[in-house]
């Protein structure tokens, strides 16, 4: 992280000394030759520390020190003293100043003095990124062990050591998000954020300075320096959620970004570097949103290094049992239940359903069938209608595994709801005479 020293001295030799020192070690210094001047500095914004001398005629360093501290409370400020005035240097410490140096300065003192505040900075600024994606440390492993999904953890696997950049493609629900978290966390860069941003929940201007940050008074409203979410992804990941929506000036900006991790705040001239792996993700087809002119072709390519596309779960029924599973212990655990199970009928139909909304509408079904049930298994009264109302289509499907009586049971019970409880109809469509019928009717105990 590049940070910016405000130097305040009127003593122009130890102004220049001090920026040109800290020029050397990497820092961007600004100076100022009177405690207005400082002030003006920190009212605009982007300074991240101050080293200020306590006597100036006009504004002095007390009271330079007394708006940072009352203002601005993340900066640490350092004051200057001269020789034997130890006492004004005491008071600075009890009115908030992080450390203080007298004159002649000892220049290798008063480094290790910044490079020790400013640590506890850029801790704090993490600290803001880590908040805002507490989520990010949740369950990341991609449950199912369907050919369909072994071939997407295997390419995790492989993309995760890489720095190129990953376009994650799927239907809603599928578990973009979960194939992103897992990328970085198997990445080398599981140890830093990982920033996600949803870009369809924010306007386009918003949407700029959420991702690029910005300066002070770069808009009504922008009351403070705001680092954006690439300044916080800096060493880790960055998240781009429904990449499809973003508009055209934001997408010059992101190409810049991806080509040369370098860009500007809003309203700033400083250019910030950043090195931040990008993974994206949407379910719109944006090899189509670029044909149309939507979707600029040039972003298209740097996002896709490497494409990932995550089945609908109506692909990859065979995961179904295992997500039932975790799913029902998760919300056993939640709900202090301790349901066991699902019973036939309940089972047919979760497998025979179709899942537009695939796993999440999977997991909030079991959420609620966990929460309706009243016995130690989950029955099809459990299960929201939508789900049942399918499982009377003219389709059966019989789980794998099940006993040839379970089997015969259920397309018995299948093609009688299908016609209504008509027993003759349903014997004939079986090819099976009436009163076999009845006797298996009873048999299975099919009301
Ligand atoms: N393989 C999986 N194993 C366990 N849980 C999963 C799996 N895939 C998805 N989920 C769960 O399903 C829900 C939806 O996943 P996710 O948010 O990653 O989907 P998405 O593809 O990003 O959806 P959208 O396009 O709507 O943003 C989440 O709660 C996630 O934890
Ligand atoms: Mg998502």
């Amino acid at each position: 992280m590049q940070f910016t020293i405000l130097i305040i001295d009127d003593e122009k030799n130890i102004r220049d000394g001090l920026a040109a020192d800290f020029e050397m070690d990497g820092y961007n210094v600004k100076t100022a030759a009177s405690g207005k001047e400082g002030l003006d500095f920190l009212e605009k914004g982007g300074i991240d520390l101050v080293i200020t001398d306590l006597r100036m005629n006009g504004i002095s360093g007390e009271e330079v020190l007394q708006h940072v501290t009352s203002q601005m409370p993340g900066i640490p400020v350092i004051v200057l003293t001269g020789h034997g005035s130890i006492d004004a240097a005491v008071k600075a410490m009890q009115n908030g100043a992080y450390d203080f140096l007298t004159k002649p300065l000892d220049l290798n003192q008063l480094e290790v003095i910044v490079k020790r505040a400013l640590e506890g900075r850029e801790l704090r600024v993490q600290h803001e990124a880590l908040l805002e994606t507490v989520k990010a440390s949740q369950k990341t492993q991609i449950t199912g062990t369907s050919p369909a999904i072994l071939r997407v953890t295997e390419l995790v696997k492989k993309v995760a050591p890489a720095k190129i950049s990953v376009l994650i493609t799927g239907e809603s629900g599928v578990g973009k998000e979960v194939v992103a978290r897992s990328i970085h966390n198997l990445s080398p860069r599981s140890g830093k954020n990982l920033v996600i941003v949803n870009c369809a929940a924010l306007s386009e201007s918003l949407l700029e300075s959420e991702l690029f940050g910005h300066e002070k008074g770069s808009f009504t409203g922008a009351e403070n320096l705001h680092r954006g979410k690439f300044e916080l992804a800096n060493g880790g990941t960055i998240f781009l959620d429904e990449i499809g929506e973003i508009n055209q000036s934001t997408q010059v900006k992101l190409l810049r970004v991806l080509q040369e991790r370098k860009f500007e705040r809003v309203g700033g001239e400083q250019t910030i570097e950043v090195d931040v792996r990008v993974i994206a993700a949407t379910n719109k087809n944006l090899e189509k949103e670029v044909k149309a002119g939507r979707f600029r072709e040039d972003l298209f390519f740097r996002l896709n290094g490497i494409n990932i596309e995550v089945p609908p779960l109506r692909e990859r029924k065979d995961d179904i049992p295992l997500l039932l599973n975790e799913f029902l212990e998760r919300y056993n655990e939640e709900n202090s239940k301790s349901v066991k199970g699902f019973d036939s009928e309940s089972r047919l139909a979760l497998y025979k359903y179709d899942w537009p909304g695939n796993i999440r509408e999977l997991q909030h079904c079991v959420e609620r069938a966990v929460v309706m049930a009243n016995g130690e298994e989950i029955t099809a009264d459990d299960l929201p209608p939508s789900i049942m109302n399918r499982s009377s289509e003219n389709v059966i499907s019989i789980p794998m595994g099940i006993k040839m009586d379970e089997a015969e049971k259920i397309i018995i019970q299948q093609n009688l709801a299908f016609n209504k409880g008509n027993k003759s109809r349903t014997a004939d469509i079986l090819g099976i005479g009436r009163k076999t019928l009845h006797r298996k009717l009873e048999e299975f105990g099919i009301e």
